[in-house]
């Protein structure tokens, strides 16, 4: 007996011995992502999660001999604390080698302490207030920043006879950070703010602000919402007040006329001039790519800007992991994000070495009925614009 076991344990240490060292390794790089699944922001979870699965199923799942994995994690909607503990257990349960997803800023916000001390790339899809990739030198971001997407559009303004704006946002960090840079850039240009307002970011009704709004007379309402369903509340409220009738104008950030809703904003969407990063009108070799990548997977809903955040997200892990070669050291990760290059469905994009920001093309547009469906169509590019919420700091 006891010699059997002996015999036993040798022929195991002598299996051990022969094993190659990569067998001891994990051959799945796992991504976690957080995102908005269920509740009144499910669009931004179903958008971001099904561009990551369309950029995977054009490329394939394997990159330097190991399958990349997804693990979606439901924050619910803005829950911070919700999103820190999944991040925690992303981290200490599911060993993850990067973590992923953000459609509202308060649950990326609330990640960045673990970000920091796990030393886990992360990379927001979507959330878009400024500040955010200054909390951890482990965040990276490929969507856009608020400043970034309005800065052109107060320019835009002034230069097409609009002179006096009333600034209408929703009351968290994207809407602040969106108010400031349309002040900045419209004054900059001679134009005149007649008043401000912070709208909830839950459960809004919008009437009685657009009722005042109206009651005001500016020639222009700037707006940012968050895409969805707020937008569509908004959009709705304006339609139903008459604004439009009453020669008030609607300027917003891309955020109001998504291509995910557009559709259903119907007519009084048409003429709406906005600025954003992306628009599935967007003529260029590499959105037809992932236009059909996405149809793919959702042939009935049309992919938004959120969707392209989901996709260049993992052209970027792909990217890290194979100049790795497949052995993700976050610190090397972190060295290759910065300055990074990638060939956008929106157009080109570079990732900040500095700020690990995005750098990207901003492009006025706008509503118009392409072969019966509402498009945002781009008519003047902005290039290579940097987020200036960095630039005062
Ligand atoms: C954000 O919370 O940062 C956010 C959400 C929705 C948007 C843009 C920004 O459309």
């Amino acid at each position: 007996m006891i010699r059997f076991q002996r015999r036993t344990a040798l022929i195991a240490a002598a299996l051990v011995t022969a094993l190659p060292i990569h067998a001891f390794a994990a051959n799945t790089i796992k991504v976690g992502i957080i995102a908005e699944m269920t509740g009144a922001f499910a669009d931004f979870g179903q958008q971001m999660t099904t561009g990551a699965k369309a950029y995977m199923k054009e490329h394939g799942d394997t990159v330097a001999g190991k399958k990349i994995e997804l693990i979606i994690k439901d924050v619910g909607g803005p829950a911070p604390d919700v999103s820190k503990r999944l991040a925690q257990e992303l981290v200490v349960k599911d060993n993850v080698d990067f973590i992923a997803g953000f459609g509202l800023t308060p649950n990326a916000l609330a990640v960045a302490p673990i970000t920091t001390e796990a030393k886990k790339p992360t990379i927001i899809m979507n959330a878009a207030t400024s500040i955010i990739t200054t909390k951890s030198p482990y965040l990276t971001r490929v969507s856009m920043t608020l400043p970034q997407v309005t800065a052109p559009l107060g320019d835009w303004a002034f230069k097409n006879g609009i002179r006096k704006v009333y600034i209408a946002v929703a009351d968290y960090g994207p809407g602040y950070d969106a108010e400031g840079a349309f002040k900045k850039s419209f004054t900059a240009a001679g134009g005149q703010i007649v008043d401000a307002v912070r709208m909830p970011l839950t459960n809004p009704d919008y009437g009685p602000f657009v009722q005042r709004i109206k009651d005001t007379k500016p020639d222009a309402v700037f707006v940012f919402v968050p895409a969805g369903e707020s937008a569509v509340g908004f959009m709705k409220a304006y339609a139903e007040r008459g604004l439009a009738a009453a020669g008030i104008k609607l300027i917003a950030t891309g955020d109001m006329t998504d291509d995910g809703v557009i559709d259903a904003l119907g007519n009084s969407a048409v003429g709406v001039i906005t600025t954003h990063h992306y628009s599935a009108a967007h003529e260029s070799p590499e959105n037809k790519a992932f236009l059909a990548a996405y149809a793919a997977i959702d042939a009935t809903h049309r992919p938004n800007f959120m969707a392209v955040g989901g996709y260049d997200a993992m052209a970027m892990i792909y990217s890290v992991v194979k100049q790795l070669n497949g052995n993700v050291d976050p610190d090397k990760a972190m060295a290759l994000i910065k300055g990074m290059k990638i060939a956008s469905p929106r157009g080109p994009i570079e990732i900040d070495a500095e700020t690990r920001d995005v750098t990207q093309n901003v492009y006025v547009r706008e509503v118009k009925r392409v072969n019966g469906k509402l498009y945002n169509v781009e008519f003047f590019t902005t290039p290579s614009v940097k987020d200036p919420g960095k630039e005062a700091k």
